[in-house]
């Protein structure tokens, strides 16, 4: 295992990437709204509670992603929580911003007008109330205004070292 002293040079990105994989996270795919009206989403596990009172959770967004583009010119946006039967949907959203990605997809327009996926296991509506730089990224804090849970039987979709695994009832 590399120690302390190792890594105080720096790592590359690589590094970086395959340690933070060994951090198993859930998947969600976060949806807003185009200038011209239409949907868009991206595939996203770089999500976290922030705040209870008042309500904040964060995403973090590759400064080249179009949902983020989308995201700042709308001012809101819907965090899904993805089901462990839900991995061809991961998939299907972490393709750049094709339009055709909608195909099939199913989903309602919540009350900030972002998509709301079918099937998942929870939804957060959401306004952004800061943008912060965080490197490559860009760190959007939301407000959360809509907490939904569907009280589905399926356990979550897990992304952990670059892989999907499902957990629990799949
Ligand atoms: C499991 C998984 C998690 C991902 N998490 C993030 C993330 O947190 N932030 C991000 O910007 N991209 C993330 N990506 C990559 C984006 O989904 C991908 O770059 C997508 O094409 C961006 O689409 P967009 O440009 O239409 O927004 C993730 C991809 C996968 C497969």
């Amino acid at each position: 295992m590399t120690t302390v002293n190792e890594t105080a040079a720096g790592i590359s990105a690589d590094e970086l990437r395959h340690a933070m994989g060994h951090f198993a996270t859930g998947v969600t795919v976060v949806t807003s709204v185009e200038p011209d009206g239409s949907p868009v989403g991206t595939t996203a596990n770089a999500v976290s509670s922030l705040s209870l009172d008042p309500p904040l959770i964060l995403v973090c967004f590759g400064h080249d992603s179009n949902t983020l583009k989308a995201v700042q010119s709308h001012g809101a946006f819907v965090v899904n929580v993805l089901a462990a039967p839900q991995r061809q949907l991961s998939a299907n959203f972490a393709r750049r911003g094709l339009a055709a990605a909608w195909d099939g997809v199913r989903h309602r327009r919540g009350r900030t007008g972002s998509p709301r996926l079918e099937g998942v296991l929870a939804v957060l509506e959401c306004t952004v109330e800061h943008c912060l730089p965080g490197g490559d990224h860009e760190i959007v804090v939301g407000r959360v205004s809509e907490a939904d849970t569907c009280g589905q039987d399926a356990g979550p979709l897990v992304f952990w070292r670059g892989s999907y695994l499902p957990l629990g009832k799949s």
